[in-house]
């Protein structure tokens, strides 16, 4: 039976050993605290790190973990001393970390580092490799295996493989830094889904995709050589119940009982992260100090906890930051306090679930800010245990959860004023007002959950998988070529779809370049004088353009991609009911566009706008056509809009137009028992994907295609078609 295989680098549980031997312990962090709650053993297994190395047990020790471990289907992988220095604290937290969360001036470029991670990720490869069949789903997560999708795509060719980043994907001028950038991508490029927190996330990968490795992509839909790489954004969530059904538990209601005792009537101010710069703890700190300052009437009536559990001890940065944070509470708590008023309450240490629920529960503000966090779960959980619907959350603008959680108070963690307002205009907001928005951001929390998270990413992982699989490049031979005329020799009636440019016609810079020559209405004339032939052109092109071309033979023609369709001697109509009042917000876009990119054009189309960069400068339309792309994206995600990436054109229309819908108007017309279909472009794709299973499909272009075979180009296709008709022609004679 096919089964789910994640991997990581920890475990859900981590394992220590002190003088009464060895110790298990849930482990932090968001990756596995959230996958775990989704985790079931079973039909699925987890490969990690269980936390502990080899050098630091002995065989004895490592069979007890192993068998304590798999009982939950946990396959637990040891590293060595020398790995856990140089793969774990080295490439992984002492490089990849810091860099891609845009602390560059920390990040270390170490070869010995790079070598370990090299050496590692093949480790996990190889044991993939064993586990795996060819039917199973592998879900890789994090940064520690940025290899590894190419690895074990290369082990289990046919394996369903995702990736999921839990930390920032960078921008490309930062991620341009790594000198190991181009390897990392190709790494990634094994995977048939790779996951982001965020939408811009995906677009920072799927840019630094197209700038180091060459492959531009389709709405996010990347093809290299014969297979499909898909980049989306699938926030995660939270085990939502397991925090909102919490507050009955015994343990939670002993340890609120136990913290209200203590507080007494303060209001608190709550803050809970692993040690790590990236949380912004020290600048925290400091605007909390501000805030004392600026409204000296909370003094003695608000408590900040700040809960740092220890994390990645062995990285120099992080002791370092222990002892500034140190000093910074000694120091706030020094001039602030008074007796029986402590400023800061800090606990360095980590808590397990009970005594964290019980600190959500009591927190009257979560003040979390990080510098630069990939979503934050901490906010998520604060906001799911807040049943009675009191609470605040103040949040920096640079989480991945800030996007999402936009009732929240927003922050930019490196301003101290704003920090100190947010915090006064928690603790004064009123009843109702609190309510309101914890309200919305919970039913959005409930909603997608975890577990949601996780399906939608293994359901997007199942259809970009299957639509790789059939993709694939078979040159029309001799042998098949044969095959295909001798059918279409034998058909009482056949329908022929035909696309025009890069088709039947070669691209040109100019679209109206492109004007139909003499063989070409030659070859179509032939086409259509056959009765048993209905010849449909399929295009993008606008209305009034194929008229003036074509109308004049015997055609079925479809403009605009399916905007507009006109049966042979009839009217042209459109396919259903449209409204272009959308033109006239997304016009001055691409005016403005056209401005600021010499040589590139706007064509305008009765239900279409299209942006043609054929003639831009190379370097200047790859970044122009990007920078439209995320701006259309934005702005038409709600007006129901398409954005469509051509050759060397971004157009945009309305939603559910395509193609393969235009030409079901003339399958649908009767069974016919011969059915072509030409094409060059991705366009053509969704013609492709309507026909039935005995239709002749030719995709133009050696790229992998839903269709049957591929033509090299346009040339190829006239001598083909030639050959075709030709063949009826001869009939008659031979017989
Ligand atoms: N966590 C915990 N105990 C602690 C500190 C954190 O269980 O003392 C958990 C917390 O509940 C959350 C996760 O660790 O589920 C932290 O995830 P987040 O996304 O906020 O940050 P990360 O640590 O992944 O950077
Ligand atoms: C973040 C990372 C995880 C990691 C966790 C804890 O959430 O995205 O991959 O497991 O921090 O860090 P650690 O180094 O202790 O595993």
């Amino acid at each position: 039976m096919a089964k789910l295989i994640i991997v990581s680098n920890r475990l859900p549980i981590s394992v220590s050993k002190d003088e009464e031997g060895l110790h298990y312990a849930e482990s932090i962090g968001g990756l596995t605290t959230g996958l775990s709650s989704f985790f079931e053993s079973g039909d699925s297994l987890w490969i990690g790190w269980p936390g502990i190395t080899s050098d630091d047990t002995n065989e004895d020790e490592r069979g007890q973990i192993e068998d304590h471990l798999r009982q939950r289907d946990y396959h637990p992988l040891f590293l060595s001393e020398e790995e856990q220095q140089n793969f774990y604290y080295g490439f992984c937290n002492d490089t990849i970390w810091p860099l891609f969360h845009y602390f560059h001036l920390y990040t270390q470029f170490n070869e010995d580092y790079w070598q370990s991670y090299q050496k590692v990720n093949t480790l996990f490869a190889d044991a993939i490799g064993q586990i795996a069949e060819p039917g199973d789903t592998i879900w890789i997560q994090d940064y520690h295996f940025l290899l590894l999708p190419q690895l074990v795509r290369e082990r289990v060719p046919e394996a369903s493989i995702g990736f999921f980043l839990h930390i920032p994907f960078p921008s490309y001028e930062i991620f341009r830094l790594l000198p190991w950038r181009a390897e990392l991508l190709r790494g990634l490029m094994g995977a048939d889904l790779n996951g982001f927190h965020t939408f811009s996330y995906a677009q920072h990968f799927l840019d630094s995709v197209r700038r180091i490795l060459g492959y531009d992509n389709k709405l996010g839909v990347i093809q290299a050589e014969d297979r499909l790489i898909k980049a989306d954004a699938f926030p995660m969530g939270i085990d939502y119940r397991r925090f909102a059904d919490a507050g009955d538990l015994p343990e939670v209601r002993a340890e609120v009982e136990r913290l209200r005792a203590e507080v007494i009537d303060r209001q608190v101010i709550f803050s809970v992260d692993r040690l790590d710069y990236s949380k912004g703890i020290p600048e925290r700190l400091v605007a909390y100090d501000h805030f004392l300052t600026q409204y000296p009437e909370y003094k003695g009536r608000v408590t900040l906890i700040q809960v740092t559990a220890p994390s990645r001890t062995g990285v120099e940065q992080y002791q370092q930051l222990k002892k500034q944070i140190d000093e910074l509470v000694g120091d706030i708590n020094g001039r602030h306090a008074f007796l029986g008023w402590m400023p800061v309450w800090y606990l360095y240490q980590s808590q397990g679930f009970h005594p964290l629920r019980a600190l959500y529960e009591i927190a009257d503000v979560a003040l979390l800010t990080p510098l630069r966090d990939g979503m934050n779960l901490v906010a998520k959980e604060y906001v799911a245990s807040k049943t009675q619907g009191r609470g605040v959350l103040v949040i920096s603008e640079m989480t991945g959860a800030a996007s999402e959680l936009v009732e929240s108070l927003i922050v930019n963690p490196n301003n101290k004023q704003q920090i100190a307002d947010a915090l006064h205009l928690a603790l004064s907001m009123s009843r109702q007002e609190q309510i309101r928005r914890n309200r919305a951001m919970q039913a959005r929390l409930e909603r997608y959950d975890v577990r949601r998270w996780a399906e939608d990413f293994l359901e997007s992982l199942a259809e970009v998988h299957s639509a790789g699989m059939s993709l694939s490049v078979q040159i029309l031979n001799r042998e098949s070529e044969a095959a295909l005329i001798e059918a279409y020799r034998r058909a009482e009636d056949r329908l022929i779809i035909l696309d025009y440019d890069g088709t039947l016609v070669s691209l040109t810079d100019y679209p109206h370049d492109a004007t139909p020559d003499e063989d070409l209405y030659h070859l179509l004339t032939t086409l259509v004088g056959d009765k048993r032939n209905q010849v449909l052109l399929l295009s993008g092109r606008g209305k009034d353009q194929l008229s003036e071309w074509l109308e004049r033979l015997d055609l079925g023609l479809v403009a605009e991609h399916g905007v507009w369709i006109r049966p042979q001697g009839g009217e042209w109509q459109t396919i259903e009911p449209l409204d272009d009042n959308w033109k006239a917000s997304i016009r001055p876009i691409l005016d403005r566009f056209v401005e600021r990119t010499p040589g590139s054009l706007m064509e305008e189309k009765t239900f279409a706008l299209a942006w043609h960069y054929r003639r831009v400068n190379e370097d200047l339309a790859t970044v122009r056509a990007q920078e439209l792309k995320e701006t259309l994206l934005q702005l038409t995600a709600n007006l129901h809009l398409d954005v469509l990436e051509g050759d060397m054109v971004i157009e945009v229309k309305n939603v559910g137009i395509n193609k393969g819908k235009a030409a079901g108007y003339w399958l649908n017309e009767k069974p016919w028992s011969f059915i072509l279909a030409l094409g060059d472009a991705w366009t053509d794709e969704d013609t492709f994907s309507v026909l039935p299973e005995s239709a002749y499909s030719i995709r133009v272009g050696l790229k992998p295609s839903l269709a049957r075979f591929n033509l090299e180009s346009p040339t190829d296709v006239r001598r083909f078609l030639t050959r075709l008709t030709q063949d009826t022609i001869k009939r008659p004679l031979l017989l």
